[in-house]
């Protein structure tokens, strides 16, 4: 009889793992908000920016809106995978203060450092997610890897374009 002694295990989604989960969601929604903020965010910047030399940066923030769209989707569906209830939009607190309009549709530095500061918060979020992960729920882990990947290459991708105007002395 001592087959049944313990069940095989089930991993995120034993009921001794309750507390757990139920962390995991609150996580993830947190994830999911930063994502639909950001997706505001760039959304508002990729038409407001005036100016020849914003085009570049217009059109890679248009490009990321459908990238942290695709995110919030992932988030959202791994909370109901997880028995959590997808947040409603009264559940929403705006935090990114630094990445609303600047005051001239052509200050492309602000719109530059609003980004990278986002990604950095999203990046250290999504870290503590890996971590947290560790051991407890490989598959959020590893969808949480795949998407820190992604923003690891906006910030990148920003830092770039900000160390051009650095350099101009215009940042
Ligand atoms: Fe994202
Ligand atoms: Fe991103």
């Amino acid at each position: 009889m001592e087959a049944s002694a313990t069940a095989p295990s089930k991993g995120i989604f034993d009921s001794a793992n309750l507390e757990a989960r139920e962390h995991l969601v609150e996580l993830l929604c947190k994830a999911y908000w930063m994502e639909m903020e950001t997706v505001m965010s760039y959304l508002a910047a990729s038409v407001n920016l005036d100016g020849v030399r914003a085009q570049e940066v217009k059109e890679s923030l248009a490009t990321d809106i459908e990238e942290e769209l695709g995110h919030a989707k992932r988030f959202a569906e791994r909370i109901k995978e997880l028995y959590g209830v997808v947040p409603g939009s009264e559940g929403f607190a705006a935090e990114q203060s630094f990445l609303q309009p600047p005051d001239e549709q052509t200050d492309i530095v602000h719109v530059i450092r609003g980004v990278i500061k986002a990604e950095t918060g999203a990046i250290e979020h999504y870290t503590r997610i890996v971590e947290e992960t560790e051991g407890v729920d490989p598959v959020t882990q590893d969808m949480t890897i795949a998407i820190l990947h992604d923003e690891q290459g906006h910030r990148r991708l920003f830092e770039g374009f900000l160390r051009e105007y650095e350099i101009e002395g215009v940042a």
